[in-house]
């Protein structure tokens, strides 16, 4: 079979400017975590891009080199950070408080974490109720804001020396709201930012910030942002890859893994309890109820999609499935997240599986953002453009194009992304066929 071509992609030459929205938990130990990797005291463990390699050909020939050797990525070396929060605590000061990373982790890079301080937020309280900032920008209207963004995200690409840049959402969960007539184009929106319609969370600025200035967007929290057609459309005229919603990284990822297994042995589910303990301030914005309805929303869609009750009414048709987020401080970043799923059987004959999954939310998340800032930066220089719906192994809400339902199958999501890359680099597809090893022609 002839080979396919590989896509032209330009080199990751120079530095990639990571913009954080958000210099919380999850941003603070993807960077001192980046810096550890980087002076060789850690590993970079969770990150597909740093860790996995990638078969190619048939299995006999053995290759199999490291994602990191075989696609083009910008080099962790290469990698500068920026970040937007109300709160105006350096980096270091930040992750003492969020309290994930032991001091072995924090001491050394100390200094380089303290460099980071973050740039005033676009910041609005009607958004994330539990929150009180002080490091706020100021404007007469929310398209001035969105203005004051752009004028940062310039300033830092020169004062940094940045060939490229990329954008990942890491901050609270904003309140719950669905699409409506400002989002539906590029002039309702702009025009809805000047009047300063309550439609357009701060988000929205951030992204069309990053899309004006040429960078593109990832959303890691469960806010609707860039999930709207006008900026879905401003994304491809500008070619720009854009993508979210929400880090699947605990509970979700577990639930992503467990019911396709059902689903592959026809098992039935009667129901699914999912209950969590979190005490760090994520856990704190959750706990206001608008909040908590955009996570829930986030939670819920993946055992409808992954199930197809439609499809097999008798096994999935009548499944209770209940997610609930309990803020309990002692806990911290150290979440407990316990499952009751109710299965059923042979003639009906029910079973239960318990899973109690004691986790830390950060650290499953952080190398998620390397990856997605590394991806996203590839999935630009490829001239990919629009929503990635190869990324949705990295979300828990993923985009996908209008009349295409979301894959969440973790595994269906691990080969997608595999298989793309292959394909961008003129690799063949791996099917698992695999019948040529039988078949003596
Ligand atoms: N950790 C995980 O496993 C995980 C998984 C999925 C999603 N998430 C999401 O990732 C996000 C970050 O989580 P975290 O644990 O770091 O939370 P965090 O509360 O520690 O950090 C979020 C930061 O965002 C800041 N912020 C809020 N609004 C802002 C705005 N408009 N502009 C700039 N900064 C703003 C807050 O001040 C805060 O410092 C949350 O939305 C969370 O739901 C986390």
């Amino acid at each position: 079979m002839p080979q396919p071509a590989a896509r032209e992609i330009a080199p990751a030459k120079g530095r990639l400017g990571v913009l954080l929205v958000g210099l919380g938990a999850v941003s603070t130990t993807f960077i001192a975590g980046v810096e550890n990797v980087r002076r060789g005291r850690a590993l970079p463990i969770g990150s597909l891009t740093q860790m996995s390699t990638i078969r190619l050909g048939k299995r006999p020939e053995k290759r199999a080199p490291k994602i990191k050797d075989f696609a083009p990525l910008a080099a962790l070396q290469d990698l500068v950070f920026a970040a937007w929060d109300p709160i105006p605590d350096d980096a270091y000061t930040a992750a003492k408080k969020a309290g994930v990373l032991d001091p072995h982790h924090l001491e050394p890079v100390a200094d380089f974490l303290k460099s980071i301080t973050p740039m005033p937020a676009a910041f609005d309280q009607n958004y994330v109720k539990r929150l009180h900032g002080t490091n706020l920008k100021r404007g007469k209207n929310k398209r001035e804001l969105a203005e004051q963004l752009r004028e940062d995200i310039r300033g830092f690409k020169t004062t940094a020396g940045c060939d490229r840049l990329v954008m990942v959402w890491c901050a609270s969960t904003e309140v719950f709201i669905t699409p409506g007539p400002a989002h539906q184009s590029l002039a309702a929106f702009e025009k809805a930012m000047e009047q300063n319609d309550p439609a357009i969370a701060p988000s929205m600025l951030y992204a069309w910030a990053a899309l004006m200035e040429g960078v593109p967007f990832a959303n890691g929290a469960p806010n609707l942002t860039v999930d709207v057609p006008a900026l879905e459309k401003l994304a491809e005229e500008r070619h720009l890859p854009i993508g979210g919603k929400d880090f699947k990284t605990g509970q979700t990822m577990m639930k992503t893994v467990l019911s396709p297994a059902f689903k592959a042995r026809m098992l039935g589910v009667a129901g699914w309890y999912s209950t969590n303990i979190l005490g760090n301030r994520d856990g704190e914005v959750l706990d206001d109820p608008e909040s908590f309805k955009t996570k829930e929303e986030s939670k819920l869609g993946v055992l409808e999609y992954i199930l197809q009750p439609e499809m097999y009414p008798e096994l999935y048709g009548n499944v209770f499935h209940k997610v609930r987020i309990n803020y309990y401080p002692p806990r911290g970043d150290n979440k407990e997240g316990w499952d009751n799923i109710d299965i059923f059987g042979w003639l009906g004959y029910p079973m239960q599986i318990k899973v109690d999954f004691l986790c830390r939310d950060s650290i499953l998340a952080a190398p998620l953002v390397l990856d997605l800032a590394l991806l996203f930066d590839l999935a630009h220089r490829a001239g990919l453009s629009g929503i990635q719906e190869w990324l949705s192994f990295y979300f828990k809400s993923p985009q996908v194009a209008t009349g295409l339902y979301p894959e969440h199958d973790l595994f269906i999501q691990h080969t997608k992304l595999k298989n793309t890359l292959r394909w961008m680099m003129g690799e063949e597809q791996i099917t698992h066929l695999g019948i040529e090893y039988y078949e003596k022609v």
